[in-house]
Parts: structure tokens; C-alpha cells; sequence
């Protein structure tokens, strides 16, 4: 046997032996509590064969503890590149049979490492999230690893999308990575999200909490919003990355790519032509125009069940990726509050930094009243979607459907916020107020002082609505650009779509702004 082939045999034992992890047993473990691997992972999500791995035999070089004797291959994380749909991206899943996934200096630099190709390469970085947090033993280096990490997602977002699937634990301020990317994933009954687990709480506050109360899928899914989606499984999990990514570009100076429809532009959907109640209390499902109007009924909602009174998802018009912020009638009479500013907000900005024209669906109330939204700072964060809308230079098409009353109208993408083509339907009702309310203010004296209060209340009631709650006021002024037939929704969003996909807007330079946080 020829020297060379002694090596190369090396070469592939060597291989093996990384392969494997933390070995058999602890994969065994894994595969027994309903989770893959993290080579497992890897190889669900990308291309078939694409997969090329990095740093395979990186070791770590920590000697406290007796760690010199509890060496694996490629230390508690895959890194490497493959495609997604022929498309590049850049990952690194951790892998909890080697150490408990936990991060050591080498791990963070091996991850270092990818980001820095992801950002120069212009290309997505998916992360895999399974890990005990820092490496207990390296102290001070496992913290000065995450910070690297860190200041690398501050440094790549908006520049390259960030997708962390949390698929086990992420605790401490390992939680910071993905909440400083742009869309987080957990799945249900396997993933936890806390900076402080259930014996700290315990110890701190008194309180008793398991980890599924404190940071399951559903607690950050429902009532935190940390996570964009809360899925089934893992396969799910996966196979959400994909689909997500479909939606975005490579980077944020590329388009999004277009996927080719057979759903005609000009689709007629008659439904819509009588969807909105005659009674304007009246609720109807959001959702039922939205799967009417984009391409083939395929949406990816994004905080599904987080704010539902305003939805926020991916969908196409002839091919195109759009952003889609709609209030939703059907929760809360679609009013805007703290949470669904916030989500709305994150949402249209997110389109705005990676150039997805942004497709808002207006039927607001208004901002909800009252001292629980005024304690918790609804003027910062209504602002916060007012700012997202006036400062986005996207391609921008708003459809008022009912409703558009007072600081939720101009919030909601309107002309003055530099909305490009603002239509509404024929039951569109643009106003400063409700007719209820308005006549309260504008008369309640005159009819305190008269016979019968309530028929002037009715009468001046009826004259607000004839004047105000339609759409013809606000197109008077130019305000509204077209009164539109609803049925023909879709293709005035598509015509308006193609007719903006020159855009070109600049908004003064800077060294960042000042969003109200
Ligand atoms: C070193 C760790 C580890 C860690 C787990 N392991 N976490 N080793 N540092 N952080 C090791 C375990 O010792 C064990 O080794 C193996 O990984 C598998 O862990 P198990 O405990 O057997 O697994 P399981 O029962 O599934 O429990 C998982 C777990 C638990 C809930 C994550 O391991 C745990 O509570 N770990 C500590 C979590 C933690 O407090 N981390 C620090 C957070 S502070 P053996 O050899 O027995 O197989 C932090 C600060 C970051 O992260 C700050 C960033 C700014």
C-alpha cells in the first residue's frame, strides 16, 4: 500500500469520525427525544448533494476542566454552503450530541466564518439553533464568541436575509442571535427561547414555570411575537426555510426571484363585489381577500398568531413577491394597538430593506383607546409603523376596502406617506372619525338643549355619513387615485405593481435614523 493511500484512507476515517458527532449513542438520544441531527438538518434543507462542509476538523483548545480529553471533530457545529432551489446560501446548525451544542470560541468563529462568506458572497445565512448556550468551561471566551456573532447579524441585517430555525434549546444571551435576525422559527414541544430558564425564575422570583410556559413555541408565537412561526415538527420547520425563502432576494440589492403563474392577471373575483357587510360593525374575514386577489391563493403569513387584528405575509402578483400588511375586521374590528404596529412595523421594513413592493389592505377604526394602551406607549409604537410606511421607498399600493378613520388612515400607507398608488373600493369610508363618534362631539349640546336628542344625534348621524364615509371625498382631493371595482382588485394591484417596478426613490443620506424604539 502506497503511502498516499494510507493517507487518503486517513482523509476518510477522519471524515467518518466527524460524522459522527458525539457519537452513536448521543445520536441515538437525540433521534429518541423526536429531534434530527444537526447533518440531519442540513441535509433536509438544502439541495440534494449541494451541501459542502467547512471546518470539519476544527477541535477547541479549551484545558480547564479536563476538556483536553473531550475532543470532537468540528466542535458542536456544521458550517458550510449549499442551494436552496439552485440558490445559494450560507448555514450552520449546531449539534447538540456533541457537548450539548454548547458555544466554544472555536464554534463561534467557525460560524464567524460563514457569516463573513454569506455577506461577501451577497447570499442568506440560516442558522440552526440547538445548543446549551455558552461552553460552561471557556467562561469568558464562549461570551466573546456570541458577541462576534452577534455583531455580525447587526453588520448583515439588511444587507443579506437571517433565518434562525430553533430546533432544542437557546437560552441565555444565546436568545440574542436570532432576535436580531429577521425571521425566527420554533417548533412546538421542542424548541425553548429564555434568557433566564424555569430554576433561575424559581430562584429569583418566587415563580413556578416549566420551560414550555416560559419560552415554548406557543408562548413566543401567541403572546411574546419572538417568533415569526411556530410549527409541528422539524420536517415542518424545514420545510418552512424553503418556502420563506422563495419569497426573498438573495440580498438587498437583488429582486426577489419571480416564480411563473398560470393565475391570469386579469382574474375577475365577483365574491369581492360583495363581500363587505351592509352593517359597517359588521366583521369579514381578511383572509377571504387575500387568498382572492394574489397569485394561486398562496400566502405565508408571517405572526400568524401574533396581533391577529393585523395580518402580515408573503404572496405574489403575477410572479412578483409582495409584502401584504391588511388589517383584519374579523379580531378586534382590525384595530391598531401596541402589538400590531410593532409586528406591522418590523414587517414593512423588513420588505423595504430587501426591496419587496408592499401591498397594504385598509379596513382601521381606528387606534385602540384607553389607559392599557397609553401606559404602554401606543404613541411610540404606532409611531413605529407610521415611521416604517414614510420612510420605505418600495413600491407602495394601498386599498382602502371600509374603513380609514383618523391616525390609523394616515398611518396605513396613505398618499402624504409617500403611498404611489392609493385605490379604494366604493364602500371605503376615509374620515377623520366614525359618524357615532363625530356627532357626539360635534352636537352633543345642541342636543342636550333639545326636544328629542336622539333623533338629531340620527340626523346629524346620517348627514356625517352622506358626507364623509365614502371614498369620493378623498379622491375629490387626490387623495385616493381611483375608486375601483372590487372584483377587478387584483389586476389594478398588478397594473400598479408593473407600472412601479422602476421606482426609484431616495430618502436623504444619513448615518442611520432615529426610529422611535
Ligand atoms: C457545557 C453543556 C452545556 C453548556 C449542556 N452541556 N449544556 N456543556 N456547557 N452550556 C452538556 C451536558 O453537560 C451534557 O454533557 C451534554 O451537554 C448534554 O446535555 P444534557 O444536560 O444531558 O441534555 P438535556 O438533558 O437534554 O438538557 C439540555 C439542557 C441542559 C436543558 C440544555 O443541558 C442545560 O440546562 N444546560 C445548561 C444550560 C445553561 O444554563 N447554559 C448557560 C446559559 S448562559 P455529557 O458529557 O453529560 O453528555 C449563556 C450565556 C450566553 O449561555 C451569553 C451570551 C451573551
Amino acid at each position: 500500500m502506497s503511502n498516499q493511500l494510507d493517507k487518503v484512507r486517513e482523509l476518510i476515517e477522519l471524515r467518518t469520525q466527524a460524522r459522527l458527532g458525539g457519537g452513536e449513542k448521543a445520536i441515538e438520544k437525540q433521534h429518541a427525544q423526536g429531534k434530527y441531527t444537526a447533518r440531519e438538518r442540513i441535509t433536509m434543507l438544502v439541495d440534494e448533494g449541494s451541501f459542502e462542509e467547512l471546518d470539519m476538523f476544527v477541535e477547541h483548545r479549551c484545558t480547564n476542566f479536563g476538556m483536553e480529553k473531550k475532543k470532537y471533530l468540528g466542535d458542536g457545529v456544521v458550517t458550510g454552503y449549499g442551494t436552496i432551489e439552485g440558490r445559494l446560501v450560507y448555514l450552520f446548525a449546531q449539534d447538540f450530541t456533541v457537548i450539548g451544542g454548547s458555544l466554544s470560541e472555536t464554534m463561534a468563529k467557525k460560524i464567524c466564518k460563514v457569516m463573513d462568506l454569506a455577506m461577501m458572497m451577497g447570499a442568506p445565512i440560516v442558522g440552526l439553533n440547538d445548543s446549551g448556550g455558552a461552553r460552561i468551561q471557556e467562561g469568558i471566551n464562549a461570551l466573546a464568541g456570541y458577541a462576534e456573532i452577534f455583531q455580525r447579524n447587526i453588520l448583515a441585517s439588511g444587507v443579506v436575509p437571517q433565518i434562525s430555525g430553533i430546533f432544542g434549546p437557546c437560552a441565555g444571551g444565546a436568545v440574542y442571535s436570532p432576535a436580531l435576525t429577521d425571521f425566527t422559527i420554533m417548533a412546538k414541544g421542542m424548541s425553548y427561547m429564555f434568557l433566564t430558564g424555569p430554576k433561575v425564575v424559581k430562584t429569583v422570583t418566587g415563580e413556578d414555570v416549566t420551560q414550555e410556559q416560559l419560552g415554548g413555541a406557543d408562548v413566543h408565537a401567541t403572546r411574546s411575537g419572538v417568533t415569526h412561526f411556530a410549527v409541528d415538527n422539524g420536517n415542518e420547520g424545514i420545510t418552512l426555510i424553503r418556502r420563506l425563502l422563495s419569497y426573498l432576494p438573495q440580498n438587498n440589492l437583488e429582486e426577489a426571484p419571480i416564480k411563473t403563474t398560470n393565475d391570469p392577471i386579469d382574474r375577475l373575483e365577483d365574491s369581492l363585489n360583495e363581500i363587505i357587510p351592509d352593517s359597517p360593525n359588521k366583521p369579514y374575514d381578511m383572509y377571504e381577500v387575500i387568498m382572492a386577489i394574489v397569485d394561486d391563493s398562496e400566502f405565508l403569513e408571517v405572526h400568524s398568531s401574533y396581533a391577529k387584528n393585523i395580518i402580515v405575509g408573503f404572496a405574489r402578483f403575477n410572479g412578483r413577491s409582495v409584502g401584504i400588511v391588511a388589517n383584519q375586521p374579523k379580531t378586534l374590528a382590525g384595530v391598531l394597538d401596541i402589538n400590531a404596529s410593532r409586528k406591522a412595523a418590523r414587517f414593512v421594513r423588513f420588505c423595504d430593506a430587501f426591496n419587496i413592493p408592499i401591498v397594504t389592505l385598509v379596513d382601521v377604526p381606528g387606534f385602540l383607546p384607553g389607559t392599557g394602551q397609553e401606559y404602554g406607549g401606543v404613541i411610540v409604537h404606532g409611531a413605529k409603523l407610521l415611521y416604517a410606511y414614510g420612510e420605505a421607498t418600495v413600491p407602495k399600493v394601498t386599498v382602502t376596502l371600509r374603513k380609514s378613520y383618523g391616525g390609523a388612515h394616515i398611518v396605513m400607507s396613505c398618499k402624504q406617506l409617500r403611498g404611489d398608488m392609493n385605490y379604494a373600493w366604493p364602500t371605503a369610508e376615509i374620515a377623520v372619525m366614525g359618524a357615532v363618534g363625530a356627532v357626539e362631539v360635534l352636537y352633543a349640546k345642541e342636543a342636550k338643549d333639545a326636544e328629542n336628542p336622539a333623533k338629531i344625534l340620527a340626523e346629524k348621524e346620517m348627514e356625517y355619513t352622506k358626507t364623509f364615509a365614502n371614498p369620493y371625498n378623498a379622491a375629490k382631493y387626490g387623495y385616493i387615485d381611483d375608486v375601483i371595482e372590487p372584483r377587478n382588485t387584483r389586476f389594478r394591484i398588478i397594473r400598479a405593481l408593473q407600472q412601479l417596478s422602476t421606482k426609484k426613490q431616495i430618502n436623504p443620506p444619513k448615518k442611520h435614523d432615529n426610529l422611535p424604539l
